[in-house]
């Protein structure tokens, strides 16, 4: 029976609201190239790598690019990513957050970021949280992107953790897979409806403690039974 002693973080959307911003850029490089691109496909961007956004976006204006154009639009879509990320505030981390981490962090537990991110150095630092994680693990880190378990595998092993013993918080429905496919259980944060696979779903880490996500994960009784550390 194996205690939960590691949480792996998602950052954009689960410490951080940047799916707008990434939003913003897409969108004005959508322009660019005449592609009606709306919030609602912004959606489907979610926890998806930038390569892979951009033929999402490319799928919907049903265009066809060279590896080397996609590249240099890719490139575009990022500059104007990082205008904004640039004036990103610290009020922008969502609430809870900071509370959630601090009385985990004063139980005892390790405390990882697993993003898909490239960006993520910059995010954590204009937020004022590089010092806040016992381990980071961006896009820069991985070679396949969410859903496949790499970054989250990856982040157990920098907290010198098996992975039985960590659990994922995640917003997007690759992050909920990536975390099952690395035999986690994955803590969704929104609404049940997009995150259907989710062990947990709740709106967001306010007024929840570590503690009370782990008696219910243990009152979900699926066979594992996981306990306080
Ligand atoms: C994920 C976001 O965290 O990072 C995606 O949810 C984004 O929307 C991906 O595409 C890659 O981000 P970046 O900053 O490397 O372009
Ligand atoms: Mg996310």
């Amino acid at each position: 029976m194996d205690k939960i002693k590691g949480l792996l973080f998602d950052l954009d959307g689960v410490i951080v609201d940047t799916a707008k911003y990434h939003y913003l850029a897409w969108k004005e490089l959508a322009e660019k190239l005449k592609i009606p691109f709306t919030e609602k496909d912004n959606e489907r961007l979610k926890g998806v790598s930038r390569k892979q956004s951009f033929n999402i976006i490319l799928e919907i204006g049903g265009i066809d690019l060279t590896d080397e154009e996609k590249e240099k639009y890719c490139t575009i879509k990022n500059n104007i990513y990082l205008k904004y990320i640039n004036e990103l505030k610290r009020e922008e981390i969502l609430t809870g957050v900071n509370e959630f981490l601090e009385d985990a962090k004063n139980k005892g537990y390790k405390i990882a970021l697993g993003s898909a991110s490239k960006n993520a150095g910059v995010i954590l630092s204009r937020l004022m949280l590089n010092n806040t994680f016992d381990a980071v693990i961006d896009g820069t880190m991985v070679n396949t992107a969410k859903p496949d378990p790499e970054v989250f595998l990856l982040g157990a092993k920098e907290l010198g953790l098996n992975k039985e013993c960590c659990i994922v918080f995640e917003d997007a429905k690759a992050g909920i897979e990536a975390a099952h496919n690395g035999g986690m259980k994955a803590i969704g944060i929104g609404q049940k409806e997009n995150l259907p696979n989710a062990d947990i779903c709740i709106p967001g880490l306010f007024n929840i403690t570590i503690d009370d996500l782990i008696s219910r994960l243990k009152d979900l009784n699926k066979g594992d039974c996981y306990d306080r550390l």
